[in-house]
């Protein structure tokens, strides 16, 4: 008798530590879902509302969408896009806190919410994991080369077995790495290193946004963009990047976008940009 009793009371027991242990399973889960629901309210608009600020990230190597410059005697962020999120950090009536990264970490840090938006000269290639907005400004790529221009680059059949600098993580990495045959591909973090290679001549030409290849060139009497000679960039242009499914917000910006293109502001910020970088980069 006395043995049964043990083995019921075992039982029970048993049964218990069981539901409780379920019991802290599906709390935990509440807890987590709870945390998961403070993730996505911290990126939508109404939480950058309440923090009364909106963090941008961008890679400040790339005139004029942003690059730095000393203005009086302080070395600043600077450029289209940096004009472009004052505007939207404005219109919200927030704060606005850049964080100039590299390029290839940008999605990744609007993925974890450390960013709430990404303003870096970015096509809205497919594939990439974010929102984006419509595009705010035109572009397709161009080829960089020295002014002697050794390797006589004048076509796109020119690029083939040449050495091709590219910005790691961009669409032009990847454009030429799939399209031009037998391309020695040195993708390298920041614009300026690619500059500096070509100026060294470690590489035969570079390509980026034909805009600021013109912008280096302007800014370096040795460089010059190869005439007549455009890559698609697939996307027709280049848009903010926000963390996918943040709709509310991706649908504010398109707003704020459709205003400042129609007050003609992007003209207007991209010759002050232009003006910026060409005193020397
Ligand atoms: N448009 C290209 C891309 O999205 C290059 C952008 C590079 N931007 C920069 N700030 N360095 O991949």
């Amino acid at each position: 008798m006395k043995k049964k009793i043990g083995l019921v009371l075992a039982g029970i027991m048993l049964f218990s530590i069981i539901l409780t242990a379920c019991g802290g399973n599906s709390s935990n889960r509440q807890i987590n879902n709870e945390e998961n629901n403070i993730e996505s309210e911290v990126q939508g608009l109404d939480s950058i509302i309440q923090k009364k600020k909106i963090v941008l990230g961008t890679s400040a190597d790339y005139p004029p969408f942003e690059f730095h410059t000393m203005i009086d005697g302080k070395d600043t962020i600077v450029g289209l896009d940096i004009e472009i999120a004052k505007y939207i950090a404005d219109e919200l009536g927030v704060e606005l806190e850049i964080k100039d990264m590299e390029f290839d970490k940008l999605l990744g840090g609007l993925a974890t919410g450390m960013l709430d938006i990404v303003i870096a000269g970015m096509t809205p290639e497919d594939g990439r994991e974010a929102n984006f907005t419509d595009i705010y400004y035109e572009a397709d790529l161009s080829v960089l080369v020295s002014k002697n221009n050794p390797s006589g680059i004048a076509t796109i059949d020119d690029l083939i077995g040449k050495s091709i600098g590219v910005q790691i993580g961009t669409t032009q990495e990847n454009i030429v790495q799939t399209t031009i045959k037998d391309a020695e591909v040195k993708s390298l973090s920041t614009n300026p290193d690619i500059v500096m290679n070509l100026k060294t001549q470690k590489i035969d030409c570079a390509v980026m946004e034909t805009i600021v290849a013109e912008s280096f060139a302007k800014a370096n009497d040795d460089l010059m963009v190869v005439e007549n000679l455009t890559i698609d960039s697939g996307a027709g242009g280049v848009a903010i990047a926000i963390q996918k499914g943040n709709d509310e917000l991706t649908k504010k910006l398109n707003e704020i976008i459709a205003k400042l293109k129609s007050e003609g502001l992007i003209d207007k910020w991209l010759i002050e940009a232009d003006k910026l970088s060409s005193e020397g980069l």
